[in-house]
């Protein structure tokens, strides 16, 4: 069954950024892209990279190692090596909270 969790302060993903972190058993990614905050899987499908230590673009989180594009919000990834999806998460915002469900 899945829950909203806190993840941060709505200040601590502000537009531009992104922003890991760990919940239960999940590693997961916030990015603030033109104002819209959304969440995916913080590890990247390829090989392990942290993707909060990537680049936000227009296209979605670059891979800081090889370079993969992932659209962020459906997680899929636009150019090789990487093939597989990132999972993705809805996002709320209450109060200046940032949730997401898990
Ligand atoms: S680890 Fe992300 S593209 Fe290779």
């Amino acid at each position: 069954m899945s829950q909203w969790i806190k993840a941060c302060n709505l200040d601590q993903v502000k537009e531009g950024q992104l922003f890991g972190f760990n919940t239960n058993d999940k590693k997961i990614l916030l990015a603030n892209q033109k104002g819209n905050i959304l969440a995916t899987d913080l590890i990247c499908t390829h090989a392990d990279a942290d993707l909060s230590t990537g680049f936000l673009s227009e296209e979605g989180v670059r891979c800081p190692l090889h370079l993969s594009i992932f659209n962020l919000e459906t997680g899929e990834p636009q150019n090789l090596p990487a093939e597989t999806p990132l999972k993705t998460y809805n996002v709320k915002i209450e109060q200046d909270e940032v949730y997401v469900e898990v």
